[in-house]
């Protein structure tokens, strides 16, 4: 199966921005913005607080919904955490799991990815799994280890059926918010070479099934070249997610 079997899929990560009104007027204009773009899966991820209101926005539209985190326990004494089943009751199709973000400043480790990336699954919550080097992994040769590190422990006790429910995002952090973002073929030289530790981990088939997207200033104006390698399968988008205008834009020049 080629990438054309693949259907592109762009996400939005507004991080910790908007209120709710914001998010909905966001959400809203948005929503016009894509109503014909077809063949291509369009997610948002607002805060957990904005949630069911633009779950409600988006009912009966292309647009779906993602959380930016989940913890691995359905309920309990985790004062601060939300759910898988939480979140699939507010209306989540998707959950990021693992952003460099969540690594760097709330401790987040490969150990904790995967018990999330299975509490998602186990409640039919699709996992968008970040992976990424930093810059000085990059600058010492080390992006492959660093890779190989975050696929393996991220996926761990996958069965191949869960893998090809989930997504991968190749996010190098010294792209992310930097406006620096990797050159289409250094995107593709990483998406391929997670492609192949799929392949080694599971089957040709799986790792030619499952989609990879590239996180990192994604803008308009880059969307299209990086779309155009044959390993990435769509964004993730921080920043330019949160203007409508140039997150439909994102979206119409992935097609
Ligand atoms: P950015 O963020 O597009 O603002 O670089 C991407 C991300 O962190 O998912």
């Amino acid at each position: 199966m080629g990438r054309a079997m693949r259907r592109p899929i762009i996400a939005g990560n507004w991080k910790l921005n908007n209120t709710i009104s914001e998010a909905v007027a966001l959400t809203t204009a948005l929503k016009s913005l894509v109503t014909h773009c077809t063949g291509v899966e369009i997610i948002v991820a607002p805060t957990f607080t904005a949630l069911a209101a633009i779950g409600d926005v988006i009912k009966d539209s292309n647009v779906l919904l993602a959380a930016q985190d989940v913890y691995w326990e359905d309920s309990g004494a985790f004062t601060g955490e939300v759910s898988a089943p939480m979140l699939k009751d507010v209306g989540c199709d998707y959950v990021i799991i693992g952003h460099s973000e969540r690594r760097q400043y709330f401790g987040e480790t490969n150990e904790s990815v995967n018990q999330k990336v299975k509490a998602a699954l186990s409640h039919d919550l699709k996992p968008i799994i970040c992976v990424g080097e930093q810059l000085e992994d990059r600058e010492r040769g080390r992006t492959d280890t660093v890779i190989e590190n975050h696929i393996t422990g991220g996926i761990a006790d996958l069965s191949a059926a869960e893998l090809l429910s989930s997504v991968i995002a190749y996010e190098p952090v010294w792209a992310i918010g930097t406006g620096k973002t990797a050159t289409p073929a250094q995107a593709q030289e990483v998406h391929s070479l997670i492609r192949k530790l799929l392949t080694d981990a599971y089957s040709d088939e799986v790792a030619s099934q499952i989609r990879i997207q590239y996180g990192g200033s994604v803008k308009p104006e880059n969307a299209a070249e990086l779309m155009a390698q044959p390993d990435v399968d769509g964004a993730l988008v921080g920043g330019a997610s949160l203007q409508a205008e140039s997150f439909a834009e994102i979206v119409k020049n992935s097609i």
